[in-house]
This record gives C-alpha cells, sequence and structure tokens, in this order.
C-alpha cells in the first residue's frame, strides 16, 4: 500500500476521483494527506468527509518560493508519503518539492501535451481550433507541463463547444485516467527509459 499525498487548489474533482480509486481498492494505496495553499479550497471539505488529514499551509507566511516549498516538502515527508499527486495544485513545483521526491510526483493536465501547456488549455485548444482535445498525466520535473507522459486520453472537439462544454468533456477523461496512472505506479508497473514510461500495456 503507497501514501499518496495530494496538492490541490480548488475544487477537488481529481482528488475525489482518486478517493474514490483508493477506497474501492482500485489503487493499491491510500490519500493519506491533502495540501492546499487555499484555505478554502473545495478539495480540503472533500479530505476531511472522507476522514484524511487536510492542511491549509498559507504561502504568505513563509519566506518566498524556495521557503514554501521545503515546507510542503517536509509535510509530506513527515508523514510517509510515497507519491506526490497534484490535482488542480496552481503553483508551479520548486527545486526543494522536487528533489525530495525525484520521479515520485505526477500530475493531470486538461490538454493532448506537449500542446498547450500553461493556464487555460482547454481555452487554447478551442482557440488554436483543433479538432481533437484531451488530458495528459505526467511526471512532474522542473519545466510547467514538461515531464515523461505515463497516459493520455482524448475527446472531440465539437462545433459549438464553449470552454465550459469542452472542459466538462475532458474532465470525465481527466478522472478515469488519473486513477489508472496511480492505480500503474502503485503496483510498481511504471518504469521509465528517457521521456518514455512504459509497462503500461
Ligand atoms: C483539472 O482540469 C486539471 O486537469 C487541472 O486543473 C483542474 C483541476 O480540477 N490541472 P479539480 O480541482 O481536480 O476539479
Amino acid at each position: 500500500m503507497i501514501r499518496i499525498g495530494v496538492l490541490a487548489s480548488g475544487r477537488g474533482s481529481n482528488l475525489q476521483a482518486l478517493l474514490d480509486a483508493c477506497g474501492e481498492g482500485r489503487i493499491d494505496g491510500e490519500v493519506a494527506v491533502v495540501l492546499s495553499d487555499k484555505a478554502d479550497a473545495y478539495a480540503l471539505e472533500r479530505a476531511r468527509q472522507a476522514g484524511v488529514a487536510a492542511i491549509f499551509l498559507d504561502p504568505a507566511t513563509y519566506g518566498g518560493r524556495n521557503a514554501y516549498n521545503m515546507a510542503l516538502a517536509e509535510t509530506l515527508k513527515a508523514r510517509a508519503i510515497d507519491l506526490v499527486c497534484l490535482a488542480g495544485y496552481m503553483r508551479i513545483v520548486r527545486k526543494p518539492l522536487l528533489e525530495a521526491y525525484p520521479g515520485r510526483m505526477l500530475n493531470i493536465h486538461p490538454s493532448l501535451l506537449p500542446a498547450f501547456p500553461g493556464l487555460d488549455a482547454q481555452a487554447q485548444a478551442l482557440a488554436h481550433g483543433v479538432k481533437v482535445a484531451g488530458c495528459t498525466v505526467h511526471f512532474v520535473t522542473e519545466g510547467m507541463d514538461e515531464g515523461p507522459i505515463v497516459m493520455q486520453a482524448a475527446v472531440p472537439v465539437l462545433e459549438d463547444d464553449t470552454v465550459a462544454s469542452l472542459s466538462e468533456r475532458i474532465l470525465v477523461e481527466e478522472h478515469r485516467i488519473y486513477p489508472e496512472a496511480v492505480r500503474l505506479f502503485a503496483s510498481g508497473q511504471l518504469r521509465l527509459e528517457g521521456r518514455r514510461v512504459l509497462g503500461l500495456y
């Protein structure tokens, strides 16, 4: 059983997908702590409802980004977390945290990377006029949304799509592939060969 720490800034629907998958035994692991940089993140409430430790770490009380990332790393280490999952965490992860969890941090991004990294990925996809959009689970490295890709899922872009309708269609796939990627990590199946993640099939 691996111990999973989730970092979230918002509503936490991906956190919920991970909580559900662990609860139903689909992942050989448990969400042991949820950390947020936002006091009112609904993700914290979801954690509490699931009986999981929910911790707000206020970035304003630390002396800069590195100190904040050090505090995150220490909090995760103190709880013996094996895998860190970013789930709508709206800050760039800095070295002190990355170095504490090399190859043990995943993120979900709402585009088919390497297309449309960064903010508002679904709006970027719509504005670009792509016909296929989707989501990506990847390992977290220093570059934003750049790490080795674990899993992707595609959805069609429809002519009458809005950012909201496209986001909703992508989110269904996020909730499917994030738990699946974590399941594979937890069962020790994933291996890295350069940028390629193998052991999925
Ligand atoms: C998701 O679209 C995720 O891909 C992105 O931020 C959003 C978070 O949604 N990184 P939620 O908080 O998991 O509901």
